[in-house]
This record gives C-alpha cells, structure tokens and sequence, in this order.
C-alpha cells in the first residue's frame, strides 16, 4: 500500500490521498474576484486527483494584494465566485481549501507576465519603513489600530473562506509578505511589542492565527505557510520555526507548509529535488506537528519517499501540476494504484 494513495485525517476533513495542490497565483482575477479561468483551472486539477487544492494567495485587504489581479476575500462581494469556484473542485472529488495572504510590503506589482515591476498605486503597508528592493516603494509601518484593523481583516477572510464553502484554510506567513515580514529580523525593525526578540516577532503572527482559529471551525483543519529560513545572513533560521511551529500548535494549527526564502531580494536559494523537504522533516521530528513539503517534489516515487521516510505527512505540488494537471494518474500507475475516474477506465 503506498502512503501517498492513503487517506490523511485532519480534524474532521478526510483527504483521499497525501497529493495537495501548491497555492499558486493565477493573475487572473478582476478587483479580487473569481473569473472563468479559476472556475475551469483549479476543478481540472481536483479532476486530475489531487487530494487537496489549495486556491492561491487570496488577500484579506485590498492594499494586501500582491498584484492587482490577484484573489481577494476583503468583501462579501468576493462571496459568489469564491462559493462557485469551492463547489466546483468539491464536485471534482477534491476537498477545497483557500490561502488568505497580504503581501505587506511586496504589494502593488504588476503581474509577472506584464513584467513584475511595482506600481506605487497605493502606499503598502508592513512592520517597519523599509522597501523591499531599489525602486519599491517606502511601506508605511503600521500602529497599533493597523494592526487591528489586519488581525481582523484575516478573521474576516477566514470568516468568508467558511461561508463559501472551504474546508481547509492556510494562513500565508511566508515568501517575505506581511506575517513573514514580522518575523524576520531583517524586515522588521521595531522597538514595540511587535520587534526586537523572537517572542516579539512572533506575537503578530500569532495574534493573527488566533484571530483565524476563533472564527474556523474546531472541526476543520488550519494550515499555515511558513518560510522556514530566509537563506540570509542574520535572518529567520530553522531554530525559529521550530519555535513558531510549536507555537502555532498550541494554537490550533493543525499542518505547517514548510517553504523558505522571499524575504529579501538576490538571495541565493540552493535549488534541487526536495530541497525543502528537510524542514518538513526537522519541524515534524522536532515538535510532533504535521507538515507538508513542498518545492520541486516533481516524480511519484519521490513523492512516495518523502512519505516512507516519515518527513511530512502532506505533499505538496506546484508547477508539476501546471504541467501535468493529471500528475496524480501517472502516480498511481506507477505506485500501482487505480486513481483515474470510471469515466477515463478507457484509456488506462
Ligand atoms: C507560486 N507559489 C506560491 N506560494 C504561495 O504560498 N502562494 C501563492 O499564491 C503562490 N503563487 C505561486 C504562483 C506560481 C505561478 C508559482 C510557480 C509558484 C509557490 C508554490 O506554491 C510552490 O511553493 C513553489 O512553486 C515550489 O513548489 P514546486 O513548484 O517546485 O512544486
């Protein structure tokens, strides 16, 4: 019996299989809504047999968007096409879960097809007045009452994820958006309660899981996105998320997705298969959490390695899935599983 083939139980939610879709912007979306592009996108891959997808960065504000075309889940407007788009990938045999995410400093581009630059649309805000590369704007640091107003923007998002119909939510702490930003020390430069020590760097975050976990359903899985290291000199180590992760357990959170880097510009990331998978690994061994890994995991028996060798319990795909929206079929033909539906019995 293969482990990715078997059945993951997280709080109430039963996924089919240990196959999860990466968040992964789709820059299509038109002042945060849903457009057909999701509605045919995401349900193609739960089709495909993932056992979760996981909808991209879906921001909480709408200075929080990374850029203009992203998801949004700041109003009640965003309701109808983000229940559509939940019901879909449902139907599709998939269990729906969404990210809610603001990009804090690194908001305001165009989107990478259109070139990536910043837009100086609008003022983005983050822990400390440092722009994120020559050229980004000066984020305005924000107070106490900003804060406020972001911790409860993600319970409204978290609210709104429930009222459209997904199952698995996941906090976007990584990739050196706005959570990440209060972690790391080379972004945030505070002297409140919010910077300085760890616990300090931590608290917001924190707060903000709280606020996510009041409003989510004990019976339904939290996820959070983390980046487990920054890749620089004097920036976030493994050592702090193990201390996050333990954290964000005696929380509720019930998985950490194990990424890195984001933070700062230019850094050097030791790209390879699995490379991250070793965080996964660490944070589970370290503090009993559940994690998912995730980055160039890209053949089924490495997946299946990943699961054998007790590193995650959760992996993860990205652009594997871009490719190959059916990657899961090739998995069980090779792992000796029958994935495909009735419908396609035909061509296997
Ligand atoms: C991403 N990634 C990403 N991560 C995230 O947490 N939220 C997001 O919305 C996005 N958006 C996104 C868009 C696109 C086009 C790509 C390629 C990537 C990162 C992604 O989820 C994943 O972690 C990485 O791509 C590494 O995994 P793979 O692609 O090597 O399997």
């Amino acid at each position: 019996m293969s482990l990715l083939f078997s059945p993951l139980k997280l709080r109430s939610i039963t996924l089919k299989n240990r196959i999860a879709m990466s968040p992964m912007c789709q820059y299509s979306a038109q002042g945060g809504q849903v457009t057909e592009w999701h509605l045919l996108h995401y349900p193609t891959r739960a089709v495909g047999g993932a056992g979760l997808i996981i909808v991209e960065a879906t921001a909480v504000e709408a200075r929080g968007v990374i850029s203009p075309d992203d998801l949004g889940i700041w109003s009640d407007e965003h309701l109808p096409g983000l229940k559509e788009l939940a019901r879909r990938i449902k139907s599709a045999g998939a269990v729906p879960g969404i990210q809610i995410a603001h990009a804090g400093r690194k908001a305001g581009v165009l989107s990478p097809w259109k070139g990536g630059k910043p837009l100086h649309l609008w003022t983005p805000v983050a822990p400390s007045p440092l722009a994120f590369d020559e050229g980004w704007p000066v984020p305005q640091e924000l107070d106490l009452a900003g804060l406020e107003e972001v911790r409860w923007a993600f319970q409204q998002g978290a609210r709104r994820a429930l009222l459209a119909g997904f199952e698995v939510l996941e906090i976007h702490m990584a990739h050196g958006y706005l959570l990440h930003s209060f972690l790391s020390p080379l972004t945030n430069h505070r002297t409140d309660r919010y910077g300085g020590s760890r616990e300090n760097r931590m608290r917001f975050p924190l707060e903000v899981a709280e606020a996510v976990r009041e409003v989510w359903p004990a019976e339904l899985p939290l996820l959070v996105r983390v980046s487990a290291v920054d890749w620089a000199e004097g920036g976030w180590s493994l050592e702090d998320t193990l201390a996050l992760a333990e954290a964000l357990r005696q929380r509720g959170v019930d998985l950490l997705d194990c990424s890195s880097g984001g933070a700062l510009p230019g850094v050097r990331i030791p790209l390879g298969p699995g490379y991250q998978v070793p965080f996964a690994a660490e944070v589970r061994k370290a503090t009993g959490l559940a994690t998912g890994a995730v980055g160039l995991i890209t053949e089924p028996s490495q997946a299946e390695a990943v699961l054998q060798q007790g590193q995650a319990e959760l992996v993860l795909l990205g652009r594997v899935l871009l490719r190959e929206p059916y990657w899961p079929y090739r998995a069980g033909q090779a792992l000796g599983h029958k994935t495909w539906p009735p419908q396609y019995e035909r061509a296997f």
